[in-house]
């Protein structure tokens, strides 16, 4: 509903809503939707974020500490089934009975003061991204190892570990990436390689895993200190890391309890961004570059171009959206985009230049993934608008390789969510095919699926709305098999 502002006009619901709960597991085949289902679309959209923000009396201390819960959109036939559920780890079914907070979190402490907390290690809500490779289906989060759900009813299977190969304190990220020739999946995480008079020395361990689901490599890379790295690209033969300016100090005062990683993480404008290029073949170093301070949470699509590489990121300068993010229902809350950047690497001489791509806020950052790694021209962003309710991302846009972008905003009080491609069957060429987005419309309290031409984002092809709402979610999975 509207809601009148001091002035006595109505105002756009807010983003809010959409951050409540969702405790209800469904399964269903939505029948009353606008629009034509394409019969050209065929396959499975998994998404994955928090499904509650609160437990009990008690809320969550950080948007990233709500328990994961996944979804599945299956296309098929010219019809669209949904289900979610939540996956079942040890925080979520102790903290489901209990009602309140039994486990620490990024920016969540277990009530009780330091001593509840002293030595306990951040649970894996297990509520990031999805993937399915080697077939299986994975919910993920950095904090932790991958969690197998079964695709056909997402049922929880169990954490996995790669048949022992990723050990205990082996965390691994929610952003891998697929190798498009090799099929091989890339993924990383953040560790120590032990502890040194300087204190614990921080790494990122990188994986590689074949297309039947076996790790068969390992590589390790020397930081110089804990930051938060949280996706990375891959092109042909490199993987590329952006070491930015966000960093985790004082740890020592999360492992006594009195501090959450939330607390500690900084950005610090006097750490310069280091970009390490990595040997996909051995995992070892090549090259790094190193350029001014800043950050990259989320990145596009890289390529190689003769001596170049060419990475599109978002950018950030800051981190002061970590404050919205550790208090996600208070009124001022509200949710940053970066900017559209493109970075280019030249490995003859080391130089790094970059240019920005395209003037709105944007993040989220997807493209058609059958050209991970290779030249490709579209990417398509979730984007924040001023439109007098952009509290939340508000629009999305397609960004070619020549900077023209088509950008498509939502009517204020609707939100939506990373626009995900979803190519046709049969589909042979890049942008051939459909952009999948969420979007949750704070008048009625209800989200929608929204299917539109990804080569033209004002042709929406149909809308399907829910019977209620899901929770803003962070990341998606398009596969062209379905399950059920
Ligand atoms: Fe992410």
């Amino acid at each position: 509903m509207s809601t009148p502002n001091q002035q006595g006009i109505n105002e756009p619901p807010t983003h809010h809503g959409g951050l409540e709960n969702l405790d209800t597991e469904y399964s269903y085949t939505i029948e009353d939707y606008e629009g034509v289902v394409p019969a050209d679309l065929h396959g499975t959209f998994f998404r994955n974020g928090p499904g509650r923000q609160r437990i009990g009396k008690e809320k969550y201390g950080h948007w990233f500490d709500g328990d994961g819960m996944l979804c599945a959109f299956t296309f098929r036939d010219g019809k669209v089934h949904f289900k979610n559920a939540y996956v079942r780890t040890p925080k979520y079914m102790a903290e489901t009975e209990a009602q309140t907070i039994r486990y620490r979190g990024f920016g969540t402490q277990v009530p009780g003061g330091m001593f509840a907390n002293l030595g306990k290690t951040p649970a894996n809500p297990a509520n990031t991204n999805t993937i399915y490779h080697g077939g299986k289906l994975f919910a993920l989060n950095e904090g932790g190892h991958p969690w197998e759900v079964d695709p056909r009813d997402l049922s929880t299977v169990g954490e996995y570990n790669y048949s022992g190969e990723l050990q205990r304190g082996q965390v691994f990220s929610a952003h891998g990436r697929v190798h498009p020739a090799s099929g091989d999946y890339i993924n990383f995480g953040a560790g120590i390689s032990g502890i040194t008079l300087k204190g614990p020395q921080p790494v990122l361990n990188i994986y590689r895993i074949n297309p039947t689901g076996r790790l068969f490599t390992k590589g390790q890379l020397s930081l110089d200190n804990f930051p938060f790295c949280h996706d990375f690209v891959i092109t042909n033969n490199y993987a590329i890391f952006f070491i930015g300016s966000i960093v985790f100090k004082g740890m020592g005062g999360v492992l006594l309890g009195r501090k959450t990683i939330s607390d500690v993480v900084a950005y610090d404008p006097a750490i310069n961004m280091k970009i390490h290029v990595v040997d996909l073949n051995n995992l070892h170093l090549v090259k790094t570059f190193e350029t001014d301070h800043g950050a990259i949470v989320h990145f596009g699509n890289a390529y190689e171009h003769n001596q170049e590489i060419v990475v599109d990121a978002m950018y950030q300068d800051g981190f002061a959206a970590n404050a919205s993010l550790t208090n996600v229902f208070h009124p001022d809350s509200k949710f940053n985009g970066g900017i559209y950047k493109r970075y280019i690497l030249n490995m003859e001489t080391g130089k790094v230049s970059e240019s920005q791509v395209s003037p709105t806020e944007s993040e989220f950052p997807t493209f058609d993934t059958r050209l991970t790694g290779q030249a490709s021209t579209v990417c398509y962003t979730a984007c924040s608008v001023d439109n007098g309710a952009n509290g939340f991302f508000n629009g999305i846009q397609r960004v070619t390789s020549d900077g023209d972008c088509t950008l498509v905003t939502l009517p204020p009080g609707m939100y939506g969510s990373e626009p995900l491609f979803a190519p046709s069957t049969n589909s042979s060429t890049e942008d051939d095919g459909y952009i999948l987005e969420v979007v949750y419309n704070g008048f009625e309290h209800i989200s929608e699926l929204q299917v539109l031409r990804a080569d033209n984002l004002n042709d929406l092809v149909c809308r399907l709305p829910l019977k209620h709402h899901l929770p803003h979610q962070f990341h998606g999975y398009f596969t062209a098999q379905t399950f059920c």
